[in-house]
């Protein structure tokens, strides 16, 4: 059941049956270059299956260590169609329909965009370490699939709901956020980013 690379971990203190025995796994990251990241990701067969909830409890874990708004199943070397993200407070468009969002798992999500509209803004990716880039995406989708436990997840949402959805949902196509940039002078390393800022509705 341990997978090539993973790490084993037992969270809890003296279980009292190994059924409450924690076995998670911090994940380790593809970085830009490696071609899961360029490859198109596998539909998930039978979303039920326990490897499935597997993989997406130690995506959770992977991200709560990391630190990061999502991750996509590819980032972790697992070429299925599998992402989870989070809407945080202060990541927020002040845009009606982008609301804080505590951490969603989604499996075979689809992306319906509404509109044209399209929005500028920043965008890091755990597999691109380091640097930020302006990214144009749609200002409002709906996006759909499968919850892990097998429930419909529907929704219509805006601002940087919409943009997380549409980063990790990219990575199941094998793309990454840069390949999405219209000017690449808005590439740049967090550092320097923050040294010299840069107000995206001027640039
Ligand atoms: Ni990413």
């Amino acid at each position: 059941m341990f997978r090539n690379g993973y790490m084993l971990r037992q969270t809890l203190p003296a279980p009292r049956s190994a059924a409450i025995v924690a076995l998670m796994s911090i994940l380790k990251i593809a970085r830009m270059g490696h071609p899961v990241l360029r490859a198109r990701s596998q539909p998930v067969a039978d979303p039920s299956a326990p490897e499935i909830h597997g993989l997406i409890a130690d995506m959770a874990e992977t991200l709560a260590d990391i630190g990061g708004a999502g991750l996509a199943a590819p980032q972790v070397h697992v070429p299925l169609r599998v992402v989870i993200f989070r809407v945080p407070q202060e990541r927020l468009t002040g845009r009606a329909d982008d609301q804080a969002q505590d951490l969603t798992a989604i499996i075979n999500p689809v992306i319906e965009p509404q509109g044209d509209e399209k929005e500028l803004g920043w965008e890091g990716c755990l597999s691109v370490p380091g640097l930020k880039g302006a990214v144009p995406r749609f200002a409002r989708i709906r996006y759909h699939g499968l919850a892990p436990d097998g429930t419909r997840i529907d929704r219509t949402v805006e601002g940087f709901h919409a943009r997380v959805v549409q980063h990790e949902c990219d990575h199941l196509d094998g793309v990454l956020y840069p390949q999405r940039m219209t000017d690449m002078r808005l590439l740049m390393f967090v550092e320097e980013g923050t040294r010299y800022p840069i107000d995206l509705v001027t640039a």
